[in-house]
């Protein structure tokens, strides 16, 4: 027998023996009439052993009763039953092997004719990986919850932390914002003294003057840059910003710190491009961020060399770069370099002695414009740190 599209009969039982799923076909009586090779290996048995006798031998004991009357109720509203639509049902093998099983049910014909195709999938490999998987689940459960203490106790030690940092700011910027009213008064009667406002001074007077101006300068600037890192911390570091020719303003910066490298020897040279290069920015701002570049340079240069000081267009940029020569920066201090309170100058002679705030600062007037900074990558010997600002 062969049907439409020529396929016959023997052809069509062996493809169903080698169907990866056992198969079996009960008539209305509840008589196996046809059983696959896959579902005899799987119950144990041999080739035709199954043929012609009750489906509930391949049910145990226990569920034997119930399943002819299952049956029953099924022969009188019979409908497709998927795979997975009942758990926990079970097959016997020929050695009373107990074991889970999966099964699909599906009716063909009525009345007399009427048969039932099952087709069966042993289910323990499924069940052990269902336990694993379950095993698995309860264990994720049981570490998310401690995941979730564990999260609880960070947020309220981030919580401390924050309330303790807010206070370290606020504690910072009144001390600082106190500081700074007296020694104003304190520099500018020391000028007032050097200067013989008061009365001549004699040669060993004006040096101790100007030390004392020295030193007032030193922390009133100090102070100065306290209370900034403490605005940034409370997040109102403000910038104004106005037109501004920034070839004037690294002029003037250059003229200031030129007093400071004349003591030291050291040459400032200036390139630029342009005559002028307008850009909007806050004058008073980039004025203190190129100045703590370019003292840092005068700072850390050995004496009697030339720190290079250049202004260039880089991609819609305006870009300054000053290179010093001297030891390079410390891989350690290079990490950290733009974080407050950074300073390598602890073992550096005392003309190093900074607070670790100008980069800090630096870089936050960069951002604040739009801008960036970087430590160019060690070379030979010296830095170089770019600054750059957008040209709108
Ligand atoms: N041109 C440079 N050459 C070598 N090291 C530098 C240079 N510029 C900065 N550094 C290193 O980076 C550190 C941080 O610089 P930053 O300007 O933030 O602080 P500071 O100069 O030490 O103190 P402050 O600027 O607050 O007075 C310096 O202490 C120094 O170790
Ligand atoms: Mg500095």
């Amino acid at each position: 027998m062969t049907d439409e599209r020529g396929i016959s009969a023997t052809h069509l039982r062996e493809v169903l023996n080698e169907a990866p799923d056992g198969i079996v076909v009960v008539d209305g009586k509840g008589t196996l009439t046809f059983v696959n090779n896959t579902a005899t290996a799987m119950f144990g048995y041999s080739g035709r052993e199954l043929l012609g006798r009750p489906v509930e031998v391949l049910v145990p004991d226990a569920f034997r009763e119930a399943h002819a009357q299952h049956r029953a109720e099924y022969r009188a509203r019979p409908y497709v039953r998927q795979m997975g639509e009942l758990v926990n049902i079970a097959g016997i093998s020929k050695t009373g092997e107990v074991f889970p099983l999966d099964i699909k049910l599906s009716p063909i014909g009525r009345g007399k004719d009427f048969q039932v195709t099952a087709i069966i999938r042993d289910a323990r490999s499924y069940r052990q990986m269902k336990d694993r998987l379950e095993k698995h689940a309860s264990s994720l459960t049981r570490m998310n919850a401690e995941m979730r203490v564990l999260m609880g106790e960070l947020e309220e030690k981030k919580q401390k932390l924050e309330r303790a940092s807010a206070q370290r700011t606020l504690i910072l910027g009144v001390t600082a914002h106190d500081l700074r009213d007296p020694l104003a008064a304190i520099l500018g009667y020391a000028k007032v003294l050097h200067e013989g406002l008061l009365g001549e001074i004699n040669p060993q007077q004006r040096d101790a003057t100007e030390r004392i101006r020295r030193q007032s300068d030193y922390i009133l600037r100090l102070v100065n840059d306290l209370l900034d890192v403490a605005s940034i911390e409370a997040g109102q570091f403000r910038i104004e910003q106005t037109e501004l020719d920034m070839v004037r303003l690294l002029q003037d910066v250059v003229t200031v710190e030129r007093i400071a490298a004349d003591e030291r020897s050291l040459r400032i040279v200036l390139n630029h491009d342009q005559e002028e290069l307008a850009l909007k920015g806050d004058p008073v701002k980039l004025e203190q961020a190129i100045r703590n570049i370019i003292g840092n340079a005068v700072k850390f240069a050995p004496s009697d060399s030339t720190v290079r000081v250049g202004l260039s267009l880089d991609d819609g940029f305006a870009a300054i770069r000053v290179h010093n020569e001297g030891p390079v920066v410390p891989d350690e201090v290079r990490e950290h370099i733009f974080d407050p309170f950074t300073s390598g100058s602890a073992e550096s002679p005392s003309q190093h002695r900074g607070a670790g705030l100008g980069l800090t600062i630096a870089r936050t007037i960069a951002l604040g414009h739009g801008g960036d900074i970087h430590l160019e990558p060690s070379g030979q010997s010296g830095a170089t740190f770019v600054f750059r600002l957008p040209i709108k």
